[in-house]
């Protein structure tokens, strides 16, 4: 990223170099409804969940922003965010004074940014410079920790020679700040491990890495595809509780319902404004 010559290191240089600020909006909508056995407002014979897509997004991003601003006073502190797959459902979109359908949607809890913001995170804890190239300068960021998917993370622990330490500390930048886990969920099926041992396997590996975490106060950053209590579940009471104290309130989100972007970014659907 080439920048002026007299730029600073601010924080919305970091926003930007990072990617949080690569998140648009114009394609969620302000207020919409979707068709839900358990929502909580009837209408037209119905059951309805109201929420603003726009406004869900641009909470995660606002409390990834803060995160970042005091992530430095709290080593350790950790960020989850979410997002389930509800399948598809009816939506209506608020405009005017009235509701519009606009047919059904999948949501698969994919695609609706998750990671970017995970790595916005993970890459914001970098360790920044501003170098002079000619008459400009560049942001080079070097990671604080390792960024792995959650299968990789899983499947590196089978090594018998294996050891977290290792695996995290650097000769040059020494001891890590943070570890992004992208996707818990979707790990797969273990190497030589039978079918009944695969889940509570994963669990002790989570066990394991989030508790050396813990320990050794590294900040976690994890996305999944489950809903939270459906992650708690997955990883098992110890591993959860920890989280719950490494993750400080309000920085566990769930953005079900925002609709997935790649098929936009394919230009397979119109935005909303078309
Ligand atoms: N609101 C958005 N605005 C612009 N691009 C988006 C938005 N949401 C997702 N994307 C893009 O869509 C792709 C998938 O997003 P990603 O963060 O990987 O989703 P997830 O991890 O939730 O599946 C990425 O290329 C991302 O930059
Ligand atoms: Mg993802």
């Amino acid at each position: 990223m080439t920048i002026g010559a007299d730029a600073k290191l601010t924080k919305e240089l970091v926003y930007e170099a990072t990617g949080l600020t690569s998140l648009r909006f114009e394609h969620l909508a302000s207020l919409v409804r979707l068709e839900m056995p358990n929502g909580n407002i009837q209408a037209d014979g119905k059951q309805w969940i109201e929420y603003s897509e726009q406004a869900l997004l641009h909470q995660a991003i606002e409390l990834a922003k803060q995160w970042l601003s005091t992530a430095q006073e709290h080593p350790g502190q950790s960020f989850v965010i979410t997002s389930g797959a509800v399948g598809s459902k009816e939506m209506q979109v608020h405009e005017g004074k009235q509701w519009r359908p606009i047919g059904s949607h999948h949501f698969s809890g994919f695609g609706n940014g998750k990671t970017t913001i995970a790595e916005a995170l993970f890459y914001g804890r970098g360790i920044m410079t501003l170098n002079e190239v000619g008459q400009a300068q560049e942001l080079c960021i070097y990671p604080a920790g390792k960024l792995r998917s959650a299968r990789e993370w899983m499947l590196m622990q089978s090594e018998s020679e294996f050891s977290l330490d290792r695996f995290l500390f650097s000769e040059q930048l020494g001891k890590p700040r943070v570890i992004l886990i992208d996707d818990a969920g979707r790990e797969g099926s273990l190497p030589f491990i039978r079918s009944t041992e695969q889940a509570p396997e994963i669990r002790t590996r989570y066990y394991d890495l989030i508790n050396y975490c813990y320990r050794q106060k590294l900040s976690v950053i994890l996305t999944s595809n489950y809903r939270l209590n459906e992650l708690a579940a997955f990883l098992g009471g110890a591993t959860w509780s920890r989280l719950l104290e490494m993750v400080p309130e309000g920085y566990m989100i769930d953005i079900t319902g925002v609709r997935d972007y790649r098929p936009i970014a394919g230009g397979r659907v119109a935005t909303l404004k078309q």
